[in-house]
């Protein structure tokens, strides 16, 4: 079974992780800052704080813009549960506002009608990879006096109207979980170009420790002193020296993914029933997935369908997201029962996300690309005589086996 998405480790990668692991320093040493220091050079920014997940890294920026009960936060609901959950990690209630139709990226027009007096922060997703649109929500921040925090883990190293994710935002949060662009395992990062904000969001991760280990050894002190309440997020040297060495190769995975993109649309720009991933001219997407919709009109059958056929072809598609909203523990805490926000709930019954990733061979592409086309010609046959639409909609848990990250 081709994968929907798999890291690429090569020699070099290894022997960065060896030379680590005969090293003095395991945990927080110097390859951290500089991870950090080549993370944030390469997205425009001028700080950047690792963390030991990008869940825990928002969590750490949900903190630091001062999230607090009482307060809401509003985020697009078709996104991996952590950008929501973070908002809840800190006491406070995330809102959510409907995507776009193009991109399924959170709409500033639903945005602007879900400010109330209560809203401190907005979570943009770049979902998929493509950059939210951030201007107009950055200015609607800025009148509301909210805080932006992008959740740009689908995204490393896009570009927004010529600027980098990871540059513009107040904060943005990577993670580099094995399917994204630069892989540690588990890890994230927030990146700011606010000396506050790093400031805070390395306190957070280290308990709420006025200072490091690092530095203490470099000044011969032992007193530190906690400051606030933190965690133990800290990302380890070993997981930060395979980012540095994952991150000099971060123009050839991103060159990769954007020759497959183009081969793929090119394939299915003209194939009935499925629409391929729209791309806006202000940006330049990173394509953590791709990430096609599939008619059950046209198609006479629904996703579940294509979705299952697809998985008898040995391709590994993938579905994201399940909204979040529509999730039980949301449904049950806030009430929600469908139908709230119609074109991420309408989105969702038509995605199916296809094999992306750095380290397909070509062949592999092609074998993606005769599934689809014979599978959607297939059905769209079927219902060129049948004449009918004769799926369910409801997608059963089997038909979602892999984890959804
Ligand atoms: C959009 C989005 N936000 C947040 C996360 C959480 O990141 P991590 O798995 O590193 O905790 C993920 C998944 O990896 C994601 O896809």
């Amino acid at each position: 079974m081709l994968p929907y998405g798999r890291q690429s480790i090569s020699e070099d990668d290894i022997q960065a992780v060896l030379d680590v692991l005969r090293s003095d320093w395991l945990t927080t040493g110097p390859k951290v800052a500089e991870f950090e220091e080549a993370l944030a050079a390469r997205v425009g920014a001028k700080y950047a704080v690792a963390f030991s997940s990008g869940t825990a890294a928002l969590h750490g920026a949900a903190f630091v813009a001062g999230l607090k009960p009482g307060d809401e936060a509003i985020t697009a609901p078709l996104t991996f549960a952590a950008t929501a959950n973070c908002v809840l990690y800190q006491g406070a209630c995330p809102v959510f506002a409907d995507v776009s139709p193009d991109t399924l990226n959170l709409d500033p027009n639903r945005l602007a009608e879900r400010i109330t007096t209560k809203t401190r922060a907005v979570l943009p997703v770049d979902y998929a990879g493509h950059p939210a649109d951030l201007d107009p929500i950055l200015a609607l921040a800025e009148h509301h006096g909210l805080t932006v925090i992008e959740d740009a883990c689908h995204a490393l190293g896009a570009e927004y109207t010529g600027r980098r994710t990871g540059g513009i935002a107040h904060m943005s949060v990577f993670s580099f979980h094995p399917v994204k662009h630069v892989a540690t395992g588990e890890g994230g990062m927030v990146t700011t170009n606010r000396p506050d904000l790093a400031e805070s969001l390395r306190r957070f991760r280290n308990h709420g420790i006025s200072t490091d280990a690092g530095q203490r050894q470099a000044s011969g002190r032992w007193h530190y002193e906690v400051v606030l309440l933190g965690f133990n997020y800290r990302l380890n040297d070993v997981a930060c020296a395979l980012g540095l060495s994952q991150l000099k190769k971060l123009e050839a995975n991103l060159a990769r993914r954007r020759q497959i993109a183009a081969r793929y649309t090119a394939a299915f720009c003209n194939l009935r029933g499925v629409v391929v991933p729209s791309v806006r001219s202000n940006v330049n997407p990173a394509w953590h997935l791709y990430p096609i919709r599939v008619n059950p009109v046209l198609l006479n059958t629904d996703r579940a369908h294509v979705f299952r056929a697809l998985r008898a072809e040995n391709i590994g598609v993938n579905v994201h997201y399940i909204p979040v909203h529509m999730h039980p523990y949301y449904r049950d805490r806030f009430g929600y029962k469908g139908g709230e926000y119609p074109v991420a709930e309408a989105a969702y019954e038509q995605l199916i996300s296809l094999p992306m990733f750095h380290g397909m061979t070509d062949a592999d592409v092609e074998d993606v690309i005769h599934a689809v086309g014979k599978v959607a010609t297939a059905f769209a046959e079927q219902s060129n005589s049948v004449g009918q639409f004769v799926g369910t909609t409801v997608p059963t848990p089997e038909m979602i086996t892999e984890d959804l990250v």
